[in-house]
């Protein structure tokens, strides 16, 4: 499609640098820009030994050549956990078929609580590419530490309820399990569509 209308308008200085333009944004990697924080290389590259919510051993092995979305929560949690979760599997869903190289891993910071019944049904319940990790407290301890992570636990009440407070950050791993980006349900949706299609597209 073409637009003469259009063309006439132009001034022909804006034509020239817009011809010279195309040969750097054919140049690949270093063309791509990011609408996401990019931390490619400030963190270090996914590692852990978790369970996940079949009960079956877990390392970031088993999603080497997928995308992951590494999320830190807890399944009681009233507001930032589900916000981030909807957001996410929107997110993934808009990737239509793309979306099967696509991984939400979803790190329980309340493995007393957070049985495996209980992770699966949670994380089943917003996208089936989402995943439930849990694991012993130090297995835990090891993963946050690593992407400095920090979760407290509040008083109990009465019922024995707590709150726990934690990051909110998602942590995005390319398919060679290089760190990427960093999001959180403060980004649109638009911006998260648009980083994943680019990870996606690049070379495993
Ligand atoms: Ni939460």
């Amino acid at each position: 499609m073409t637009f003469p209308f259009l063309r006439r308008r132009l001034p022909r200085r804006t034509l020239l640098l817009a011809a010279l333009a195309l040969p750097l944004a054919a140049c690949g990697r270093s063309a791509q820009t990011w609408q996401l924080d990019n931390i490619t290389g400030v963190m270090p590259r996914l590692k852990f030994h978790l369970t996940n919510d079949l009960g079956q051993p877990v390392t970031a092995q088993n999603y080497k050549g997928q995308i992951v979305l590494l999320y830190f929560g807890y399944t009681h949690c009233p507001d930032v956990c589900p916000t981030t979760m909807q957001l996410m599997a929107d997110v993934v869903q808009q990737l239509g078929a793309q979306a099967k190289d696509v991984r939400i891993l979803f790190v329980s910071v309340d493995p007393k609580r957070d049985s495996l019944p209980i992770l699966k049904a949670y994380t089943q319940a917003f996208s089936p590419n989402a995943v439930g990790l849990t694991g012993t407290m130090a297995q835990i301890d090891a993963l946050t530490r690593r992407y400095r992570v920090a979760f407290s636990y509040g008083k109990p009440d009465a019922q024995g309820n707590y709150v726990v407070d934690h990051s909110a950050g998602v942590y995005i791993f390319g398919r060679d399990g290089r760190i990427r980006l960093l999001a959180s349900d403060s980004n649109p949706p638009s911006a998260w569509v648009h980083d994943l299609k680019q990870l996606i597209a690049d070379e495993f």
